[in-house]
């Protein structure tokens, strides 16, 4: 059985034209004018998009005492109906497990994915066993990217020491290191005289986490990658401070690509000061939410390039959840939702303000993490012999956001009453069309783990360009007798 997708403007990362797009076996088999297929789908007046995928998410995470609620279940829808057609979430082990055994407990979860998914590995401690498993992980397990919390103290947290052997074995292996760029040491401190001078509201969150603790972490990060010789990808960049390092780290020739959050694009640090304690814990997530000046920051790094991605970190808890943290800020389980909202929210104010083309839109939102996962063409893409992962949107369509009529299992949205425009009309994973004009057909269990080779084209650059770069000892014609 066919399908077809009539009438519509095809738009990738780099063009746009009118053209017909043939589906079968969960493929896309042929582009062009006239074609036929046993079903038809209209899209007159939309845009035929590769699918989004979002590379940071955290479904069903046992974090802070609780697990975010949304699962690969609840997740995957919200990430369908909003024109999300992969995920990557985190396999985290807790310190002391191995990898091996942390991405089987995430393999147990994700049977009930409604879209394709693949994972990151995270790196929560380090040791021998650590070191060999990274080894299977890449070459069997087909997971090339490593994540490291530079915050957490007492939990999550790595150290520097760690952090260089895990980037230098990571390097090794062909894989590309992944950082929480956030000083922990600097917000345990800020953390504790903060509510030793009696600030345990949630607005003490963001007191504990300035800016600044995000450049050092990302400077320290930058640094650490390029002496152990592996390209870095950091995740939720918030601020000028760290967005300032990545863009002097690429114009040094540095491999460093920045993940940029729709929450961060489109909400500020006034949510923190709302006089309803519910209202501000529910938007405590890390990094914080910023000011005007870091946001435009954030918006000129996508349309000039420095930033690459943009991402959820969707890590969805309820109200309840929430108020773990009544009376110690430090208690609030960390994280916001975005899956079901990222793309019109990018969308309405991205393209719709002219910060950004269509066609950038699709970079951000698609192309380019496919590229930096090493899952392009297969994901990504509209072209012959790619995954029909396709979003068929309707710049047209407009919606408010609303929790009473979200697909996500929690019980607010951080952008509840925000309008809208620009929507899909369908998504399709994998050739099955999951959702038509907001009605979800979607299957349990229909998502599969999509697979990503080490050895990408940017490691190797980078390895050749650091052999040959490589402290060498000075050949010399003599050495003097030792004066001993
Ligand atoms: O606050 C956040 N971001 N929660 C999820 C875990 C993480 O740090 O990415
Ligand atoms: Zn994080
Ligand atoms: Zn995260
Ligand atoms: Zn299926």
């Amino acid at each position: 059985m066919t399908t077809v997708i009539k009438n519509g403007t095809v738009v990738t990362a780099d063009l746009s034209w009118k053209a017909d797009v043939l589906v079968d076996g969960g493929k896309i088999v042929e582009i062009g004018d006239n074609l036929s297929g046993d079903k038809e789908l209209d899209a007159t007046g939309c845009y035929v998009m590769p699918g989004g995928i979002d590379p940071h998410t955290h479904l069903e995470m046992p974090f802070m005492g609780t697990y975010s609620t949304d699962d690969f279940d609840s997740g995957t829808r919200a990430a369908l109906a909003g024109g999300t057609t992969m995920v990557v979430d985190f396999a985290l082990p807790s310190p002391g497990q191995g990898l091996l055994d942390a991405l089987q407990m995430w393999d147990n979860k994700s049977t009930r994915a409604h879209c394709d998914y693949s994972f990151h590995m995270a790196v929560t401690w380090w040791g021998e066993q650590v070191f060999d498993e990274m080894k299977t992980v890449i070459e069997t397990r087909g997971i090339n990217t490593f994540k490291h919390f530079m915050a957490y103290k007492g939990a999550l947290m790595v150290q520097d020491d760690e952090m260089f052997a895990s980037f230098q074995r990571i390097g090794e292996l062909g894989g590309i290191a992944m950082v929480h760029a956030e000083n922990g040491d600097v917000v345990a401190d800020l953390q504790a005289r903060l509510l030793a001078e009696g600030n345990t509201g949630p607005e003490a969150h963001a007191y504990s986490r300035p800016p600044q603790v995000e450049g050092e972490a990302a400077n320290r990060a930058i640094m650490i990658a390029d002496m152990a010789g592996v390209p870095l990808y950091i995740v939720h960049v918030s601020c000028e401070e760290a967005h300032e390092a990545i863009r002097r780290a690429l114009q040094q020739g540095k491999r460093v690509w920045g993940e940029p959050l729709i929450q961060h694009l489109t909400l500020d640090d006034s949510e923190y000061a709302h006089p309803d304690w519910d209202h501000a814990a529910r938007r405590v997530m890390s990094p914080p939410f910023r000011n005007a000046k870091h946001q435009d920051s954030l918006w000129a790094g996508l349309q000039a390039g420095s930033l690459s991605v943009v991402a959820t970190d969707h890590c969805a808890f309820t109200t309840e959840q929430k108020r773990y943290g009544v009376g110690d800020f430090t208690k609030i389980p960390n994280g916001t939702g975005g899956l079901e909202d990222r793309m019109p929210m990018l969308w309405t104010h991205g393209v719709e303000t002219g910060r950004l083309t269509k066609e950038e839109f699709v970079a951000v939102t698609s192309t380019n993490i496919a590229k930096v996962l090493n899952c392009y063409p297969r994901k990504g893409a509209i072209r012959v012999g790619s995954d029909a992962d396709i979003v068929v949107w309707d710049p047209a369509k407009t919606k408010t956001i609303a929790a009473a009529s979200q697909v996500s299992a929690i019980d607010y949205n951080v952008f509840e009453g925000k309008e809208v425009k620009g929507l899909p009309r369908y998504t399709l994973t994998r050739g099955q069309v999951a959702v038509t004009d907001g009605v979800l057909t979607s299957e349990e269990g229909h998502g599969k783990f999509v697979e990503r080779e080490g050895g990408t084209p940017t490691n190797t650059a980078l390895s050749k360009w650091k052999d040959l770069t490589a402290p060498r000892p000075v050949k010399r014609s003599g050495i003097p007798a030792s004066g001993v």
